[in-house]
């Protein structure tokens, strides 16, 4: 069943096969960019290329940016008329549209964070669910989060997983970390798992201890914050006099992040006092959007 707005519902979406990923707040972002023939658009987490179709719907030409080859890859199959297809981070997306002879466009999407496909496939490294090597690196390139763990030292591990995961058992779960370590490399998803589990020694049911510390790795080892922070400003270089940016974020370091650069700016307006969250509706059937959060601003007047 669609909405009005052509906005596909969970199972329609799941049911598209190539793009399954399912937007979020889906309606507040066309609302926020406008999209319409003759705007341009960057997709800056092509991802699933569930927002992308909407915009593409709505007669927009869309730049999606993905550094996950394997997004890419999906995107590509899908071949929809209307979108370019680059491969990078979206700290570059100034360099990356210059590539194409792009230097100013109408509307900017940040959908921060993990797709529902990268968490899904399990050799990804994501979940801590399911036995995989420890890789966590959505552009398959870099350090692993397996390099994380088996050479950073024990106070900078414990740092990493205070800042980004936000767990106050850091120190006793990067010590559980060291002590592994020396008899063995941690190598894999549920190995590392189950150390931090043993830092938790009450735990017995509800969310699993993991997930603070393999947050905080994914972020690390994605350099996620710092690329929000470079996003924001190339998205202020991008976009044209009235032009938009709609950032989506997932936690409340990312939302922080782009509420300070917003208030800070001094060629963005933020059009959103306080960030938009999901309906009930949309929370119910979709998970992924209860924590989602969108700020929009419009970049003022030359
Ligand atoms: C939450 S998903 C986006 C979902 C998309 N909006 C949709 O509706 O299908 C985030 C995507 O952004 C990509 N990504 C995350 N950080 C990125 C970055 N700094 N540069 C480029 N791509 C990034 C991930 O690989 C993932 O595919």
């Amino acid at each position: 069943m669609t909405d009005p707005l052509n906005i596909p519902s969970s199972e329609a979406a799941l049911a598209q096969g190539g793009l399954s990923h399912v937007p979020v707040l889906a309606a507040e972002v066309l609302e926020a960019l406008q999209p319409a023939p003759g705007r341009v658009c960057v997709d800056g987490t092509l991802g699933g290329a569930g927002h992308t179709g909407l915009l593409l719907s709505a007669g927009a030409a869309v730049y999606g940016i993905d550094q996950d080859p394997y997004a890419l890859d999906r995107a590509r199959q899908a071949g929809r008329p209307g979108l370019t297809v680059l491969q990078g981070n979206y700290r570059d997306m100034v360099a990356l549209l210059s590539g194409v002879g792009v230097s100013q466009v109408d509307g900017i999407l940040l959908d921060i964070g993990v797709s529902s496909f990268q968490l899904d496939d399990t050799a990804r490294g994501f979940s801590y669910h399911t036995e995989a090597p420890l890789d966590m690196r959505m552009s398959q390139s870099g350090e692993s989060a397996a390099d994380v763990v088996n050479t950073y030292p024990e106070e900078e591990l414990a740092a990493i997983i205070y800042e980004y995961g936000e767990d106050r058992l850091s120190r006793r779960i990067a010590r559980g970390i060291v002590m592994a370590r020396e008899k063995a490399p941690i190598e894999t998803t549920v190995q590392l798992a189950e150390l931090v589990k043993r830092a938790y020694p009450g735990f017995s049911k509800g969310i699993h201890p993991a997930r603070r510390t393999f947050q905080a790795l994914r972020i690390h080892v994605n350099d996620e914050l710092g690329a929000l922070r470079d996003g924001l400003q190339a998205a202020e270089t991008l976009l044209a006099p009235g032009g938009r940016l709609a950032v989506i974020s997932f936690h409340s370091l990312e939302d922080r992040i782009v509420k300070r650069f917003l208030l800070g700016s001094e060629v963005l307006s933020p059009l959103t006092k306080r960030p938009l969250v999901a309906s009930e509706q949309e929370q119910a059937a979709n998970p992924r959007a209860r924590s989602a959060k969108l700020r929009v601003a419009e970049r003022r007047p030359a």
